[in-house]
């Protein structure tokens, strides 16, 4: 069976998709048994591909996240995922209160608790920034997104 990865951020047009397309391509990378997807937790861009700065920068490191659409976080996604990957705080909260179990609760983790342990480390909202945020987001997601390829890599 498949691990199977979800990474969730607010919006499901900055953030996750870029962690989606990185993941996606590290699973190609090593040829992992494992699949990705994302969500937001708010409904504000349901259907929309995402941000074009988002779009823009992953291309510029070869990965194509022009063919992903946002869609909103379901209580559902505890029953389809293993690992739940969120960017902040806020996400982790508002995942955790569609939680129904313990079990639900720990598949839920910040995804930069991979490349740094038990800080509680945010990936920053690039939305209301400049360029610069958008290539941070890829920077940190990729270092964890490359960590969790070579712990799921047997
Ligand atoms: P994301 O960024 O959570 O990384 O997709 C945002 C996208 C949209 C909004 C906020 C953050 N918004 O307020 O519409």
């Amino acid at each position: 069976m498949p691990t199977k990865i979800l990474m969730v951020c607010l919006g499901n047009i900055c953030r996750s998709p870029v962690a989606e397309g990185v993941m996606q391509h590290k699973i190609e990378k090593y040829k992992l048994d494992a699949i990705v997807d994302s969500a937001g937790t708010a409904g504000y861009h349901i259907g929309e591909q995402p941000d074009e700065r988002s779009m823009a920068n992953a291309r510029k490191h070869s990965i194509d996240i022009s063919n992903l659409k946002a869609r909103k976080f379901s209580d559902e996604d505890f029953k389809k995922f293993d690992l739940i990957y969120v960017m902040d705080a806020n996400n982790y909260n508002d995942v955790l209160k569609l939680a129904s179990s313990e079990h639900d609760k720990s598949k839920v983790d910040l995804l930069l608790n991979i490349s740094m342990p038990q800080k509680n480390q945010a990936v920053p909202d690039p939305y209301y920034g400049n360029e610069d945020g958008f290539e941070k987001v890829f920077q940190l997601v990729d270092e964890a997104c490359e960590l969790l390829a070579r712990k799921l890599f047997k």
